[in-house]
């Protein structure tokens, strides 16, 4: 983990989006651009890295391709601007497995952001850059065109959801539930974005509809996710969290969750994976990894 300690010049919501959260200003050794995130971050990106090495090892010798699908990749280095330390993004997370995947498709709608992460993953990872797929989409109106990369028979994947609020449309994830082969999902469901346009989507709002997947989702934020869960279970999903289970949460300093972590797998033993990373993060000392 590469440590900055020259001084960080604390930049506001407002700048960040404005730059599109990509800031030239932390430098980390390979002199390309990060994305600046809040501390709470490292605590998804590390759920992640460990459901990947349980699975890649899992499934090394079960299938002949194993595919690792980004739908929302960013430019592959975090700065934790609370800890000052550059974290690794999803994609380059994959990339440092010990058992890696044969194949990596890497989807950002953004061509700056794309492009870092092409020069990135050049730098870091030049061995594994003939398995990556880099595609310079919006992965909802090109999911077709980013499944069609997959092999439809003998694969398994792994696909990671994670826009930065409520960019995933239901309609995307049917389509995922509908693919042939394996697919295992990890979703960042935004529970900030939501209460954030609350007033909006109470009065109907085509954001909300397109996440939820329909008009008549629920108005009271306590029913958000048992009803994400049962549109997950009605397009076929059979491996998703329990509504009393333990979620992984990013919060706020008050606590308020900003994102769940969620799960879902047509596989029972992949919510097994899921369920040992849950409680080696959530609940660290009763259940070292
Ligand atoms: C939260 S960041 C991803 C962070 C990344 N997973 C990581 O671990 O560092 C979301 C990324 O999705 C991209 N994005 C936003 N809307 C998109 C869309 N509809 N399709 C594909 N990429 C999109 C943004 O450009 C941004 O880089």
């Amino acid at each position: 983990m590469e440590q900055d300690t020259s001084l960080c010049e604390e930049c506001t919501s407002l700048d960040r989006k404005e730059i599109k959260s990509l800031c030239d200003k932390r430098k980390p050794s390979d002199g390309l651009a990060v994305r600046c995130v809040h501390g709470q971050s490292a605590k998804k990106l590390e759920a992640l890295k460990k459901y990947l090495e349980i699975f890649c090892i899992a499934m090394k010798s079960k299938f002949r391709n194993r595919i690792f699908l980004d739908l929302f990749s960013g430019p592959g280095l975090c700065y934790d601007r609370n800890n000052r330390i550059f974290l690794n993004g999803s994609s380059l997370i994959t990339l440092g497995l010990s058992n890696p995947f044969t194949k990596h498709i890497f989807v950002d709608s953004d061509p700056t952001t794309l492009n870092i992460l092409r020069l990135r993953c050049g730098k870091s990872n030049p061995i594994l850059l003939s398995s990556i797929e880099f595609m310079n989409v919006d992965s909802n109106s090109h999911i077709d065109e980013i499944l069609s990369k997959i092999p439809k028979r003998h694969s398994i994947s792994v696909v990671f959801v994670d826009p930065n609020g409520l960019d995933i449309h239901f309609e995307t994830i049917r389509k995922l539930s509908a693919f042939p082969s394996s697919m295992d999902i990890i979703i960042h469901f935004s529970v900030f974005d939501l209460k954030r346009n609350l007033g909006n989507y109470k009065s109907g709002n085509e954001k909300a509809d397109k996440f939820f997947g329909c008009h008549n989702w629920p108005r009271n934020s306590d029913e958000w996710l048992p009803f994400y869960r049962k549109q997950l279970a009605n397009i076929g999903f059979s491996g998703i969290e329990g509504d009393n289970e333990l979620i992984i949460s990013i919060k706020t300093s008050t606590d308020a969750p900003i994102y769940h972590l969620i799960y879902a797998s047509k596989h029972l033993r992949g919510l097994e994976f899921w369920r040992k990373v849950k409680k080696s993060i959530e609940l660290p000392d009763l259940f070292p990894y």
